[in-house]
């Protein structure tokens, strides 16, 4: 699968589009295939551990549902999409997808979401809050999409949160293989013409309170920053009941203070790692040693797990640390090879050569530890016997 983006080159792409404006991407993918069937999808619906969702209208009302879902006979043959989130932790094919755009680096990834619709169905008019590439696979959908302004939004049901009408400066039909990538804010409408596919390679935002109350859990789970506000230079006061100015100053340095690079990547490397939806892990251990890890590796192979998240730090990564998983590990200081090279190995590639691995398999230290990860399932050979 490769990605052409009009001509343009990843660099001209991020410069004038990525997070300012739409851009309808024509045949950005020469002879697209879908990433699976709408009756794989249905599968895949119908599994309580898979995130899945249906909207349509009923007598003129917005309905949305949570699956999972055995049967869709009573929707009829029109009017109604299914949305499975996170398709890139149940089918390893997404991957594939999600390669073409790592221009982007991965840490701003959330998922790939797949969306089946009917003639006529669609989610309605909205606005996100995240930048996507809404890939067309199978099948023809118009999108219009409005440009940024104070729309008004609300409830159309419970669970969907929609725009008013809009102006569309977009109004397109997309065919299989075309691109439609939206920064956050626009608001959108996709309409299926026909029975489509469309798969979308979205990415997350936190908002800055998402992030502060995500780091206090961290601070109160570490028992971190203890540090009392300290004043022996007081000068003298006479308002009693005055927070002052140098006294304002001295409470945000504290808060400052506590924002240095170690408790931010500690915190926010675990926290990025987080899966929001759940993993294919293996119930439990799966029994390898590392001789066999040796072994295998000429045969395959290693393939890390659809939608794991693997990220390292520029500022900690020499010093052996990796975040998995929303857990952070430090590669043994006792390891003979470079812990650098090979946690970028890890986290920048999908797969693991016997080619790519080589310097390191002699790395007793290093070799242990993937093994407790393949172990855990983070990594798996595709065939094992
Ligand atoms: C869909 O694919 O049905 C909805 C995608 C979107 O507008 O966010
Ligand atoms: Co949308």
């Amino acid at each position: 699968m490769q990605l052409d983006l009009n001509g343009m080159t990843p660099k001209q792409f991020l410069e004038q589009y990525w997070q300012k404006k739409p851009l309808v991407i024509r045949q950005g993918f020469k002879h697209f295939e879908d990433l699976l069937s709408p009756e794989e999808m249905a599968g895949l619906a119908c599994e309580d551990v898979v995130e899945s969702r249906r909207v349509f209208k009923q007598d003129g009302d917005w309905q949305a549902e949570f699956g999972p879902f055995e049967s869709y006979e009573e929707l009829g043959e029109t009017d109604w999409t299914l949305i499975v989130q996170a398709l890139n932790n149940w089918v390893p094919e997404a991957e594939d997808l999600i390669k073409c755009f790592d221009f982007i680096p991965r840490w701003r990834l959330d998922d790939v979401m797949v969306s089946y619709a009917t003639p006529g169905g669609g989610v309605g008019p909205h606005i996100d809050l995240y930048d996507v590439f809404i890939c067309q696979g199978s099948g023809r959908r118009r999108w219009r999409v409005g440009d940024l302004g104070p729309h008004k939004e609300f409830a159309a049901h419970p669970a969907l949160l929609h725009t008013e009408a809009f102006d569309p400066i977009i109004d397109v039909e997309l065919l299989p293989g075309d691109i439609l990538y939206l920064p956050p804010g626009y608001p959108h409408d996709g309409v299926t013409l026909e029975p489509s596919m469309s798969f979308s390679v979205g990415y997350r935002t936190a908002s800055a309170k998402d992030m502060v109350s995500a780091m206090a859990d961290h601070i109160i789970d570490k028992d971190l920053c203890n540090e009392q506000i300290a004043d022996p230079d007081r000068a003298l006061s006479n308002n009693s009941g005055i927070i002052n100015n140098s006294d304002l100053a001295r409470i945000k340095q504290q808060l400052f203070d506590t924002l240095d690079d170690k408790l931010v990547s500690e915190f926010s490397g675990r926290y990025l790692t987080q899966s929001k939806c759940e993993l294919d892990l293996p119930e439990e251990s799966l029994g390898f040693q590392s001789t066999d890890i040796a072994a295998q590796i000429k045969q395959q192979p290693l393939i890390k797990l659809g939608g794991l998240r693997t990220l390292y730090f520029e500022t900690s990564a020499t010093d052996g640390v990796v975040y998995i998983n929303g857990e952070q590990f430090t590669l043994s200081a006792d390891a003979k090879t470079n812990r650098e090279a090979f946690i970028a190995l890890l986290c920048d590639t999908q797969e693991l050569t016997a080619e790519a691995l080589s310097p390191y398999l002699n790395d007793q230290h290093l070799i242990e530890q993937l093994t407790q990860w393949v172990n855990a399932g983070y990594w798996y050979y595709e065939d094992i016997e």
